[in-house]
């Protein structure tokens, strides 16, 4: 263990994480543990649970666990490096090891550096600038909104902006690797130029890019919004326009509102919908609906009712789903976003066209069609719902809407997830590896709880298994910490990631009773052997198909045989 490590441990050891998250959560006893409502997730019945004995915590609503530094991170939205700094002060422990940290993290706090100098000169220069006050005043956009979305405009003049950084000292190379500025024959020139600029922020609010509109009302020659490239600080997919203001207000309400753009997030929150947030000009994804996820389940989609925000919309609802979240769509007449919508009709409207919004069968059933084609549809969609509750919840309303007995409903969806994972084998391997995770294979999990459980006894049998044939990433991940000698529990809380803690704690508190340690190992083996033989079928099972399909007949015979060899192997 590094020096680093054993500062961490040393504060874990001298705070108590019963304490500390008592000051967030009310906490009850239960047993040997502490339970509550999960402060990372609305509910109403207590899931979140807490250890003393190993300092961590768990909640088995959203899965997500960890020790006190990952609940401080999570809780105050901050740095590791920031929480790790104020429990050092509260467990009187220095913390010079952090240096290390820092260096680290040198290029990233520049950057953010640089966006606030940048944000305080766009603002500058729209107060000073009439046309763009104007054009903000047309639009309908209050002074309040101005400043809570820190709104700004970079200016005509080609090279303001750079000159105005290149003063504060900032390199040009770092201008260009935050896309502020672009090299050409004659020097430097700025990105935006006389563009309204809405600045992008973090969770935790600070200012990570930029995305600028023109003022021309339909621009022919140029794209009507510019964004920020992706960069240390930022990362599209893992950003939602207006999140940092709207976290609190989708805690309290209960759900979220899924806008499309910039200028929708603003109306919407000017009139009183503080839920709203909006993707960054890319389709919603995954990792989107997990980030809404740490704060509700609900999610309501707005779309224009025209084909493509219908076809959108299908999209969307997939992915949301995807992530875990409750979907609902909410289709505006044709031609209309919310920002557009909320100014001709007002607040109450569009309240009512929430409260109406539908629920995901709904809107698959209001499209054109035969009842076949869109019970399919549906079921396609809802066999991407990570969890069989959230499942069951839809086929019940497509049962009712349908009014076609649920027995029937999950025969037709059994066959559509077959075909699904087929499908899936070659073209979204992505997407199955996302599904896997959900549904980690049970020896795996319960090798891994051997290993957590009887360290001593895991060393022989962690040289038997190699790392490749484990296929969950997350017990993979984890196992090859083992492999490396971390054993022991905190340490490797300590030292992994998100989803390997979230996993690390689930197991804690689901622990297993096992009677012969050594007999279950022996038996976790020989489950490994066969686990991986019926793999290694089932890709060649697929790769005949293929073959089969492409009428490879060269191909196919090989497969075959390689089939034949496996299948004997087996039978052994
Ligand atoms: P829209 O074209 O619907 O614009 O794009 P909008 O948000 O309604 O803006 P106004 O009302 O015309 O001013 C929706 C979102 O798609 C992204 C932006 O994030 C925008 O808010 N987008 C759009 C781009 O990134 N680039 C573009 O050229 C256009
Ligand atoms: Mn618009």
């Amino acid at each position: 263990m590094s020096p680093y490590d054993s500062t961490l441990e040393d504060i874990k050891n001298r705070l108590d994480i019963v304490e500390i998250i008592s000051e967030y959560v009310h906490l009850k006893k239960a047993g040997q543990n502490w339970k509550g409502l999960c402060p990372f997730h609305a509910e109403k019945t207590p899931s979140f649970m807490v250890s003393p004995s190993k300092q961590i915590y768990h909640c088995f609503g959203c899965g997500s666990g960890g020790d006190i530094f990952t609940f401080l991170v999570r809780h105050e939205s901050i740095s590791f490096s920031e929480a790790a700094a104020l429990l050092s002060k509260r467990a009187g422990v220095t913390l010079k090891k952090f240096q290390k940290d820092t260096v680290k993290t040198g290029e990233k706090e520049t950057l953010l550096n640089l966006h606030k100098d940048t944000v305080v000169f766009y603002q500058n220069s729209l107060l000073k600038n009439a046309e763009a006050m104007g054009y903000l005043k047309k639009r309908g956009v209050s002074s309040e909104a101005q400043r809570l979305f820190f709104i700004g405009y970079a200016p005509y003049r080609g090279d303001a902006l750079y000159l105005y950084l290149k003063n504060k000292g900032y390199k040009a190379e770092l201008l260009k690797k935050a896309g502020l500025v672009n090299f050409g024959t004659k020097g430097c020139y700025d990105t935006f130029r006389q563009r309204i600029i809405f600045p992008i922020f973090d969770l935790k609010g600070d200012v990570i890019a930029f995305g600028g509109r023109t003022m021309s009302h339909q621009p022919q020659n140029e794209p009507k919004y510019l964004n920020s490239p992706e960069t240390p600080i930022f990362n599209k997919g893992k950003i939602l326009y207006g999140l940092n203001l709207a976290k609190e207000f989708i805690k309290k309400s209960g759900y979220v509102i899924f806008a499309e753009g910039y200028l929708d997030v603003i109306t919407l929150h000017m009139y009183g919908f503080f839920n709203a947030v909006a993707p960054l000009g890319t389709a919603l994804s995954v990792e989107h609906g997990k980030l809404i996820k740490r704060f509700t389940e609900d999610a309501i989609l707005v779309f224009d009712g025209d084909e493509a925000g219908i076809r959108a919309a299908k999209n969307a609802i997939g992915i949301l789903l995807e992530s875990g979240l409750n979907v609902k769509a909410l289709l505006l007449p044709e031609g209309e976003d919310p920002d557009s919508f909320l100014r001709k009709n007002g607040k109450e409207a569009f309240g009512t066209q929430l409260v109406n919004a539908m629920s995901l069968v709904d809107f698959f059933m209001r499209q054109k069609g035969n009842k076949h084609s869109i019970a399919h549809e549906v079921l396609e969609t809802i066999c991407r719902a990570p969890d069989s509750v959230l499942q069951g919840h839809y086929i019940k309303l497509l049962s009712e809407g349908l009014k076609i007995n649920e027995l029937f409903i999950r025969e037709e969806l059994k066959k559509v997830k077959k075909t699904y994972k087929l499908r899936g084998t070659y073209t979204q391997r992505q997407r199955s590896a996302e599904l896997a995770v959900k549904s980690r294979p049970q020896h795996e999990v319960y090798m891994l709880q051997l290993f957590l459980n009887f360290p001593e006894k895991a060393e022989v049998f962690l040289d038997l298994i190699p790392a490749e044939d484990l296929i969950d990433p997350v017990i993979k991940s984890i196992f090859k910490k083992m492999k490396e000698g971390v054993m022991d529990y905190n340490v490797l809380i300590s030292e992994c990631g998100e989803e390997e803690k979230n996993f690390l704690t689930e197991n804690f508190f689901k622990k297993i009773d096992f009677d012969d340690p050594e007999k279950a190992m022996e038996d976790c083996l020989k489950r490994f052997k066969k686990e991986k033989q019926h793999r290694l079928l089932d890709e060649i099972q697929d790769k005949i198909k293929e073959a089969e399909l492409k009428k490879d007949s060269t191909l196919l015979k090989t497969l075959q045989l390689e089939q034949q060899e496996l299948l004997g192997l087996k039978r052994n």
